[in-house]
């Protein structure tokens, strides 16, 4: 009985995680591409780039589909050289994997505002 318990707190612990990854997943199934992104995301971008938890600071900014969409080749220059804060990435990832990544970040929903500064904010309630 011991270890069924166990399973289930691991159960619980593991939950939130995936249903959290699953999150830009909101009405299309990602292709092919866009989950290898997503994986890459998850793996190398994620702790910078993404909440702990719903409304906790990141240290890097938000990315999502407004942000990519357009300007795709500036986006993937900043991934291959970084910035002051941001290391760079050309040496340790492919093009082709830096190209799902973007493919990725274009299925992400714009977050909510609890990730983002308290400033009145310029956009309309349904960006
Ligand atoms: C060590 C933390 C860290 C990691 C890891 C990291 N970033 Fe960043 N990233 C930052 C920070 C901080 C910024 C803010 C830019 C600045 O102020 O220099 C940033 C900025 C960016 C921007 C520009 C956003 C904008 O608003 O213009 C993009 C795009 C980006 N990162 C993509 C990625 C991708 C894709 C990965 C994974 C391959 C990644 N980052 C990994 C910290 C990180």
């Amino acid at each position: 009985m011991k270890s069924l318990r166990w399973a289930f707190l691991i159960f619980l612990a593991i939950f939130p995680l995936s249903s959290r990854a699953q999150q830009a997943n909101t009405d299309k199934p990602l292709t092919d591409t866009q989950k290898l992104g997503q994986r890459v995301f998850q793996q190398r971008c994620a702790i910078c780039h993404a909440p702990a938890r719903p409304g906790f600071q990141m240290y890097g900014t938000a990315l999502y589909k407004d942000l990519v969409n357009g300007s795709e080749d500036p986006i993937k220059e900043i991934i291959r050289s970084g910035s002051s804060k941001m290391p760079g990435f050309k040496l340790g990832l492919q093009p082709s994997e830096i190209d799902a990544i973007v493919e990725y970040l274009k299925t992400v929903p714009k977050p909510p505002k609890s990730t983002e500064p308290a400033t009145g904010g310029s956009m309309g309630p349904l960006d």
